[in-house]
């Protein structure tokens, strides 16, 4: 992987919310690379900073400080027209795929708004491109003359990844992209994000709190816990010899799809990983670092 041209770099982020008269540190001095082609896993419990890294990088948290790189560009602190001028480059996939398609729209209306976004109506032929993403991600392109309560959640999913793709990006970044969707319909979400990266060299960063979708899709992977970085590493590496205990608990809560190793492991190892402050794990749970509340 590291023979690979850099992409995005995201270096020593630390980002700040404003609660009140406190600040909330979010996120504190996180790096994360994505190299050309690749996918990039970030994984960690509910409120570990995942969303937040993912909105960094995308120009909507207030960072305090750090840098992100895009195809060696300093965009740390790109606003406005600017900002929004690597939309073409760099998009984005959430979890409630009604966040990009407006219920009251057509297909074809939400597909395009990228390309309105970015002055580009005028130089693509924009029916050809619209039909041309819809059978990317397997959709019959008269799909663009319908609206979103006419589709499936899996097949809204398709469209919102259709509408990210438009532009032709080089990066997207997909926070829980397949999360709310039937364990069948997000593998063939994931097997699409795994065909349009070997035909398209896109890179994903890929956000999830599931190690089992993690290690199928990435190359990479980022372990994120209270806002710090635990762990990261080759895919491979960070699943069968994982250094941290965190990432171990969270590998121990991924489901295996054989039930009586299932069984077995419930038998012999969760209760050692949830166990009570005090014991061997809780001590080392102690030593993890914390959120950290500050006064102006
Ligand atoms: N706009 C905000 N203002 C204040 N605090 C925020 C804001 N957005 C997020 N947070 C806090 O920052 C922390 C990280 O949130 P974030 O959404 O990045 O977590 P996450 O890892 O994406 O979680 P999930 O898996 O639930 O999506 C949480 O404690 C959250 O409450
Ligand atoms: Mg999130």
């Amino acid at each position: 992987m590291t023979d690979r041209h850099l992409l995005l770099s995201a270096t020593n982020i630390t980002v700040k919310y404003r609660r009140g008269r406190q600040h909330f540190t979010a996120l504190h001095n996180v790096s994360i690379t994505i190299p050309e082609g690749s996918t990039v896993g970030l994984v960690g419990e509910s409120g570990s900073g995942k969303s937040t890294l993912a909105k960094a990088i995308l120009g909507l948290a207030p960072i305090a400080s750090g840098r992100v790189e895009l195809l060696g560009q300093d965009i740390t602190s790109l606003t406005g027209r600017r900002r929004r001028q690597l939309g073409s480059t760099m998009q984005a996939v959430f979890q409630d795929p009604n966040t990009s398609l407006n219920p009251s729209f057509t297909i074809r209306r939400s597909l395009t708004e990228p390309l309105r976004a970015q002055n580009l109506l005028a130089q693509v032929d924009v029916a050809a491109r619209v039909d041309e993403v819809l059978i990317a991600v397997g959709m019959e392109p008269d799909a663009a003359n319908r609206r979103p309560r006419q589709f499936s959640g899996g097949q809204r999913q398709r469209i919102s990844i259709a509408r990210a793709l438009i532009t032709n990006p080089k990066i997207v970044v997909c926070d829980e992209a397949v999360s709310a969707l039937d364990l069948s319909v997000q593998a063939q979400v994931l097997n699409l994000l795994n065909d349009l990266q070997r035909k398209h060299g896109l890179s994903y960063l890929f956000i999830s709190h599931d190690m089992s979708v993690v290690k199928h899709i990435c190359h990479e992977v980022t372990v994120l816990y209270r806002g710090e970085i635990k762990e990261s590493g080759p895919t491979s590496a960070v699943t069968t010899t994982p250094q941290d205990p965190y990432t171990k608990a969270l590998l121990l809560a991924a489901p295996i799809a054989d039930p009586r190793r299932q069984r077995e492991r419930q038998r012999s190892v969760i209760p050692q990983v949830f166990a009570e402050p005090g014991d061997d794990f809780g001590s080392q749970e102690a030593d993890f670092p914390r959120h950290s509340t500050t006064s102006d």
